[in-house]
């Protein structure tokens, strides 16, 4: 009896010294356990959620067409080609709004329009301008 009672002492004992030790500050794979003075530091450093979300928003606003164009192209790069040099689809050049927006509309232009009808279809004003700002940078 004395014996079982000895083992589990020394079982919780150790049990508590390993979850304590895991409670390391420095360790940066649980936000959870960032508290007090790593809490502090992590604000100093990053600023409050609220302000990141500005800061998102701000970065956002004063992005130009352009830059905005070039994220949304990512999805164009399998089929047009990381400059715009074609590929599956055709190269890429000039003023692409009004091809977009009669993609958009569901209209045939060439024999795979198709295959554009589905891309261009949730695209806003804004995001074909974008893109149309981009494609005049190759
Ligand atoms: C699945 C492949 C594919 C993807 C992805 C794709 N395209 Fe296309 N695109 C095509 C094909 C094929 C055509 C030719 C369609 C036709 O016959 O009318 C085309 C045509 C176009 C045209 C008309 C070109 C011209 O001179 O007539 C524009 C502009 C265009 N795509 C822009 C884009 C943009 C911008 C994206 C990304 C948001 C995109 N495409 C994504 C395959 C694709």
């Amino acid at each position: 009896m004395k014996a079982a009672v000895t083992v589990s002492i020394i079982f919780i004992t150790g049990l508590c010294y390993y979850a304590m030790s895991s409670n390391n500050p420095d360790w940066s794979g649980n936000g959870n356990r960032c508290v007090g003075d790593c809490y502090e530091s992590w604000l100093a450093e990053n600023g409050s959620v609220v302000q990141q979300e500005k800061i998102k928003q701000i970065a956002a606003a004063s992005s130009s067409p352009a830059e905005l164009g070039e994220t949304y192209y990512a999805q164009c790069i399998g089929c047009h080609g990381a400059q715009g040099g074609g590929g599956i689809g055709p190269a890429l050049t000039g003023d692409i709004t009004s091809k977009l927006e009669a993609y958009r509309a569901g209209e045939t232009r060439g024999k795979q329009s198709m295959l554009m009808w589905s891309v261009a279809k949730p695209m806003t004003d804004s995001d074909i301008n974008n893109l149309a700002a981009y494609v005049k940078t190759f």
